[in-house]
């Protein structure tokens, strides 16, 4: 298939784009750089640097390239920021998004994989969290992501778009080639990592006061591959109809200790903390399930391990210690 990546240059897009020209797709990227790297759009690519909000340069994309299929990846994914800046959240995740569908359709392309994110449940009561619980986003950026699946299920409705939307909590790990370099980094691993390597004094951890059993927070970590494959398979049962699929260890999860502890096996440094008090609207456990993909795509995860999701950031890291920026 001809795919349309959205986000490619990203992190997660970045494996998706390197899993789909593995598996002999054609994948053009398009991504404006404003979280991106050049580094990082994969060899064998096509790339289109442009913003999604611009309908000219994604209309010819789509036309020149015969696009068959979108990975839409592209998104303002910081929850902080999202708070402070809704206006830039319902622009870039909303609103370009509609662009993104227009031309789509403007195309004739009727087959779209979003990778929206598992902040759209807020904080559930059940853990594991199932597709059948409610939806109660808390913060900006689980909110758009939500307005943009209600816009998927109604363009599905009226013109046939088929899509499906995985939901999912942390991106974790690397390949050889393609890692997370983020600005700021937000995420616990890398900046674990970075405490290991003294670009970073510590790692903070936001309360060791919760009903856990080692009192920090529960969170779910999946590999940046595992994800892809899940992209790709949801990508290839589109045309039996659309779909939203959780994305998650499924087990109990890992803790904050335990992540920085198996960061000091893998690494073998010392990485300093500092507990500090709890963040706002933490949950203690936020895990999802992912039995319905399992069972209706047979999606198996194949690096479903804290220890081998750390040790392939690790070997990214030190491979490219200044990120994408060498
Ligand atoms: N990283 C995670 O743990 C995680 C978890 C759940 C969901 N997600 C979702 O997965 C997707 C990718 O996440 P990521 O961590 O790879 O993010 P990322 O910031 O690394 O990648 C997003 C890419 O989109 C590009 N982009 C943003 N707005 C654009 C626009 N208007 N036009 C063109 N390009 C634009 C950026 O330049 C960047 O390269 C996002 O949609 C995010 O919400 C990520």
């Amino acid at each position: 298939m001809r795919v349309l990546v959205t986000g490619g240059a990203g992190y997660i897009g970045s494996v998706v784009t390197e899993q789909l020209l593995g598996d002999g797709h054609e994948v053009v990227v398009y991504d404006n750089l404003s979280k991106g790297h050049l580094d990082a759009v994969v060899e064998g690519a096509e790339f289109v640097e442009g913003n999604l909000g611009d309908a000219e340069l994604l209309n010819k994309a789509l036309g020149d390239w015969q696009i068959e299929a979108v990975i839409h990846m592209a998104a303002s994914s910081l929850v902080g920021e999202s708070v402070d800046h809704p206006n830039k959240y319902y622009q870039n995740n909303v609103i370009t998004g509609l662009v993104l569908l227009d031309a789509m359709l403007a195309a004739d392309v009727k087959r779209l994989v979003f990778s929206s994110t598992a902040a759209v449940y807020g904080e559930p009561e059940a853990q594991p969290i199932e597709e059948s619980a409610p939806t109660n986003p808390t913060n900006p950026y689980g909110e758009t992501k939500l307005a943009f699946e209600h816009a998927l299920k109604w363009f599905d409705r009226a013109y046939g778009l088929r899509y499906a939307s995985l939901r999912y909590f942390n991106a974790a790990g690397a390949t050889a080639n393609c890692g997370e370099d983020h600005d700021p980094e937000t995420h616990i691993i890398p900046i674990t990592l970075q405490a290991a390597t003294g670009k970073r004094a510590q790692v903070e951890i936001y309360g060791d006061d919760y009903p856990t059993p080692d009192g920090t927070c529960i969170r779910d970590y999946i590999h940046v591959v595992d994800l892809a494959r899940a992209h790709i398979q949801a990508l290839a049962a589109l045309d039996e109809g659309s779909r939203i699929y959780n994305l998650g260890c499924g087990g109990a999860g890992y803790s904050v200790k335990e992540v920085i502890d198996t960061a000091r096996r893998v690494t073998g440094r010392e990485i300093p903390t500092n507990i500090g008090p709890r963040r706002a609207g933490d949950p203690a456990i936020l895990v999802a399930s992912s039995d319905r993909i399992k069972s209706e795509l047979g999606w198996q995860p194949q690096f479903q391990n804290l220890e081998l999701i750390i040790d392939s950031a690790w070997r990214w890291m030190q491979d490219h210690p200044n990120g994408y920026a060498e």
